[in-house]
């Protein structure tokens, strides 16, 4: 038997450990005046995302276009720095002590990395997607909050250099550190975390007629108690089954076959286990593959589902069976239908001083 690493505990601790060490190397000597803002405030939109995609536990995942929350922040030296102020329709179900919520903690490491912990900082998020989705909601919050307070302090550190911080925001979330949804959120579109460490993200440009439907029903899931379901040993004919399907799903990726990507969207790992978890999954699971899906599974740790689909308009055809799937069991939910290739987060108001 394998293990190499624990699937139920963060693996990822080394990696955080040596990154905030290089970044503080890099920024500590830095004065006061090396970070200016020109803004009174800025707001940052980060997208929801779905990780693992089938066959890539913890390792890939993509950014969903239309869904996501949104963080203001604006140097305030009087500042309750202890405190954020939470807005949106899920506002009111979010911790509000920044070092319990993940946008909160995400900022305190990075602001910790670049040496300006002492700052006071009003932080605003609108929580726009229930905490618990499968659609990475704690992500989007991490990635709008240290994206927004990156830009508001001149831009300091590049996109990529911020996804460890999120990763913090993560494991305060569900115990776990992993980047497939913190990753896609930050930088849009589909990603590869080849290694956690060093870290090491490679982007994917997908097909354009690649698109995904991804409905999420109202139930609650945790990320937490959806690891802790997974057996922590996987043995060596597995290991071979679930690479050989990564790799095959990486490489119908590049080449467009989705033949290839029917064949290689199986996993061993999470979703056998998961399954349990998602009330009428295997029903609606076998639905969307007959409306047309290249293939289905669960978004992230559930309890959304997701299908891949060639076409927006198969994709639409997917997505209202998944939700069919759902209400007939009588699950309120809501779907999303977005391409691949899709928006990372992005600064979308900003006051000038
Ligand atoms: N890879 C993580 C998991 C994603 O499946 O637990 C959580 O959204």
């Amino acid at each position: 038997m394998l293990t190499p690493y624990s699937l139920l505990t963060t693996p990822y601790s080394l990696l955080t450990t040596t990154t905030y060490y290089l970044l503080l190397t890099k920024y500590s000597q830095n004065s006061k005046s090396t970070f200016m803002t020109n803004f009174k405030s800025v707001t940052a939109f980060a997208p929801a995302s779905v990780a693992n995609v089938g066959c890539g536990f913890d390792i890939m995942g993509f950014a969903v276009q239309g869904i996501g929350d949104a963080v203001t922040v604006s140097l305030q030296p009087d500042s309750d720095n202890s405190k954020i102020t939470l807005t949106g329709i899920y506002g009111h179900l979010t911790p509000s002590e920044r070092s319990k919520n993940t946008a909160g903690v995400a900022i305190n490491a990075f602001l910790q990395a670049i040496g300006k912990s002492d700052i006071g900082l009003n932080i605003i998020l609108e929580k726009n997607m229930p905490l618990g989705s499968g659609m990475g909601s704690s992500a989007a919050s991490s990635a709008a909050a240290v994206y927004a307070v990156n830009y508001l302090l001149g831009s300091p550190l590049s996109v990529r250099e911020l996804i460890p911080f999120t990763m913090e925001g993560e494991r305060i979330a569900c115990g776990s550190a992993h980047a497939d949804n913190v990753a896609p959120a930050l930088l849009g579109g589909f990603v590869l975390i080849r290694s956690y460490n060093p870290l090491d993200i490679i982007s994917v440009t997908c097909p354009d007629d690649l698109f995904a439907a991804v409905v999420h029903p109202h139930i609650e899931l945790n990320t937490s108690d959806s690891r802790r379901v997974l057996q922590n040993e996987v043995s060596v004919a597995d290991a071979i089954i679930q690479s050989a399907n990564t790799a095959g799903f990486m490489v119908a990726l590049i080449k467009s076959d989705y033949e290839l990507m029917k064949r290689s969207m199986s996993d061993l790992l999470a979703e056998p286990k998961r399954t349990q978890l998602i009330p009428g999954f295997d029903a609606i699971k076998a639905a969307a593959m007959e409306a047309g899906a290249i293939g289905c599974g669960i978004a992230g740790s559930g309890p959304s589902i997701f299908a891949l689909c060639k076409g927006e308009a198969i994709a639409n055809k997917v997505a209202s069976v998944i939700r069919e799937g759902f209400s007939k069991i009588g699950l309120y939910n809501e779907g999303y239908v977005s391409q691949l290739n899709s928006p990372g987060t992005c600064i979308v108001n900003s006051v000038e001083k």
